[in-house]
């Protein structure tokens, strides 16, 4: 079987900055509250304009300039997402005509935040059975396109962004991804979904009414629930490795709160310094957050040769998984 690598990322963030105090003035909420109950100081908003696969594209076409590689190179295109252009055809073909990828196959993959690390799983299984060379692997969310502004329980958490990954088959001994898990309990689907606009029920006036076509969130239920399963699958991941904590030099986690990120580490016995964050800035980016951190800190020149790196990220489903990667 052949080792994947991590060989091209890249990331976009929409110009426009919604910060705490501006959000101060559309409900009731504080700054104060907000930084302390989350981390999160701004976040970044789509122009009308944009869709997912322009943010898409643009961390696609940073990710292929970081490879080295053209898009006529791909094989695979999976775009991580529960915000695509529009519900058919995929947010990948969009994605696949803007970049010219003319070469590869491209699909959608639905697993909310932890949208890309399945979409890295999947594509690590192809590139590893030699069917493809060269795959790009897309986070992307215009979260703000699904949420209620007038919840504050959830409008406070969220924001707008892309993070691409590029992988290849790598033949530098055990550097590359080592390892990937993914777990689903679909029992605790109820805790964080959309309810309406799909085909239990269709758009129509009252599900746009009673505003059941965005984001509904049991924020405590999914704070507990985000606490446990994370440490379980770090450790599951590191122990498949014969690796402990102290071997982890870094951490790329899914940004949806800090003091989930807090909590995990501490149970972990990972020290929060080796943990890249950048929640303050960009909010809960959903699947985007992962590749974008990743590609703050590969930009950053943080990672060197055989550092070991762990990312782990959950989301609605409840749906989490964890990857270990010798960079
Ligand atoms: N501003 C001010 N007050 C607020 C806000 C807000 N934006 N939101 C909720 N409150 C209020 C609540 O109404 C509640 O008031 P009450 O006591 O009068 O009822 C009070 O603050 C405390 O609410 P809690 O829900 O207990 O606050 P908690 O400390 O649990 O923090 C939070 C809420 C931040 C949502 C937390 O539960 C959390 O982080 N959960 C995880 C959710 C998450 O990250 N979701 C992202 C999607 S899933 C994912 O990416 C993993």
């Amino acid at each position: 079987m052949l080792r994947t690598r991590i060989v091209g990322t890249g990331a976009y963030a929409p110009e426009k900055v919604l910060t705490n105090l501006e959000l101060e003035s559309m409900v009731e909420t504080s700054d104060a509250w907000i930084r302390e109950r989350t981390g999160i100081v701004e976040r970044r908003i789509a122009a009308p304009e944009q869709a997912s696969s322009d943010l898409a594209t643009a961390a696609a076409e940073r990710a292929l300039e970081n490879a080295g590689i053209t898009a006529d190179q791909l094989d695979l295109i999976i775009v991580a997402t529960v915000t695509p252009d529009t519900p058919l055809p995929s947010c990948a073909a969009y994605v696949q005509a803007k970049l010219g990828a003319k070469n590869a196959f491209a699909f959608d993959l639905v697993a909310a935040c932890a949208g890309s690390l399945y979409g890295l799983s999947v594509a690590d299984q192809f590139i590893q059975t030699g069917k493809v060379k060269h795959a790009l692997v897309i986070g992307v969310e215009l979260l703000s396109r699904i949420v209620d502004w007038s919840d504050r329980n959830t409008c406070v958490l969220f924001g707008d962004a892309a993070g691409a990954m590029v992988l290849a088959p790598g033949n530098e001994g055990d550097r590359g991804v080592l390892s990937t898990h993914l777990y689903l309990d679909g029992d605790a689907a109820g805790i964080l979904h959309i309810p309406g606009g799909g085909s239990r029920m269709p758009a129509s006036p009252e599900v746009l009414e009673q505003k059941l076509n965005k984001v509904h969130m049991n924020g405590r239920e999914v704070y507990r629930f985000a606490v446990r399963a994370l440490q379980d699958s770090v450790r599951t991941a590191l122990q498949a490795n014969g690796l402990t904590a102290a071997d982890v030099n870094h951490v790329v986690a899914h940004q949806a709160n800090l003091r989930i990120i807090e909590a995990v580490l501490s149970r972990l016995d990972i020290p929060l310094e080796r943990c890249h964050l950048n929640l303050d800035r960009y909010g809960n980016t959903s699947s985007a957050s992962v590749p974008m951190t990743l590609d703050e800190a590969n930009r950053a020149g943080a990672l060197k040769p055989g550092d070991v790196i762990a990312m782990m990220a959950i989301g609605a489903g409840m749906a989490w998984g964890s990857a270990i990667v010798r960079w």
